[in-house]
């Protein structure tokens, strides 16, 4: 295949920080996707819903002159989040979610949750005013190993989440593991999970084989080819559960190349790009528009976009670096050749 048009897509987890940074990676996801899930884990956490429409208001203002770009926006769930707060985020029209960081997981994650039980009547307020709840599915205990921390969450913490909550729509976000894959598959309907395209197109090799590659780290870590081979079967398979999300996630390059370098691929210089490349390794660019186009939109109960985007074969390079405010951004694949292209905007 040559060229591919399809409805133009829509980003289901993004991080776009804020300040200069955002000003410059905005535009990028921007070119591709009609809209976006915008992470709420700034410094500090944005965890109420004027915050949530404040942030919102700056992303517009970023935009270049004539987007359309439509940034949905969620609210970072802690200890201390009101029963009032999801009264107002089910109320409000810009906010689409509460997610969900366990303290410690990730970056930016400090602020997160330590543990589950005590929020369960939020979660009941949740369920009960159809406000979706978004998961980082790991578990933070140092003595479950990295690999695994998916698979324990989803035993511990999740299973019994979904059942004890069952109107509750929940989102497993960036799984990255075959548990991850089949517990989303196997779960009643209202649980969805999103894909990155790293995880779609890398193992751990490429984090780990022959040095460490830092712009390969990411949260929750790559995982063994038999995982990556089971997300690309949720993804092309037609299930609706399953649905795009990139997890683009910018930070300076010296705070990647570091002795304790920090976890986030940034992608959306080349988002769908990158998920065409996967989709065509296992000849299934024809499910590429349901996974990025329609089944997200219709698990957040939103119109799908009625434009289209095509994208065409031809071979080009991706940017070296990119600016990040005052630093350099090192995209993901950086100066690597890529064979699919966005040839409208
Ligand atoms: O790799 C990651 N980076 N995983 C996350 O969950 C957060 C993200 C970030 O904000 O940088
Ligand atoms: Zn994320």
């Amino acid at each position: 295949m040559q060229k591919l048009t399809l409805t133009q897509p829509d980003d289901w987890h993004l991080h776009l920080r804020d300040g200069a940074a955002m000003r410059d990676v905005v535009r990028d996801s921007a070119r591709q996707f009609a809209r976006a899930i915008i992470m709420p884990n700034l410094r500090p956490p944005v965890t109420r819903v004027t915050e949530a429409a404040a942030y919102r208001q700056r992303i517009l203002a970023a935009l270049p002159e004539g987007s359309r770009f439509d940034p949905l926006m969620t609210l970072y769930l802690t200890d201390t989040t009101a029963t009032d707060e999801v009264l107002r985020a089910a109320e409000s029209p810009v906010v689409h979610g509460f997610k969900l960081y366990p303290a410690g997981a990730t970056t930016h994650s400090e602020a997160g949750v330590s543990q589950l039980e005590p929020l369960y009547p939020l979660f009941a307020t949740m369920e009960r005013h159809d406000v979706p709840l978004l998961i980082h599915g790991e578990v933070t205990d140092s003595d479950i190993d990295i690999f695994d921390r998916e698979q324990v969450f989803i035993d511990r913490h999740l299973a019994p989440l979904v059942n004890r909550f069952p109107a509750l729509r929940v989102v497993l976000e960036h799984i990255t593991t075959r548990e991850g894959a089949h517990f989303v598959r196997d779960s009643r309907p209202g649980i969805g999970a999103t894909i990155t395209a790293h995880h779609l197109l890398y193992n751990r090799n490429a984090l780990l084989a022959g040095g460490i590659r830092p712009h390969f780290y990411c949260l929750p870590v790559l995982k063994r080819e038999p995982h990556r081979q089971a997300l690309l079967a949720a993804a092309i398979n037609g299930n609706p559960k399953f649905f795009l999300g990139t997890d683009s996630a910018p930070h300076p390059r010296q705070q990647k190349e570091s002795p304790c370098g920090c976890a986030g691929c940034y992608t959306a210089h080349a988002a769908l790009e990158l998920y065409a490349t996967a989709f065509e390794s296992v000849n299934a660019l024809d499910r590429l528009e349901a996974f990025a186009s329609f089944h997200g939109a219709d698990f957040y109960r939103l119109p799908r976009n009625t434009r289209q985007i095509t994208l065409e074969k031809s071979s080009w390079q991706l940017p070296q670096q990119l600016t990040l405010g005052g630093d350099t951004l090192t995209p993901f694949l950086s100066g690597a050749p890529i064979e699919w292209r966005v040839s409208t905007p």
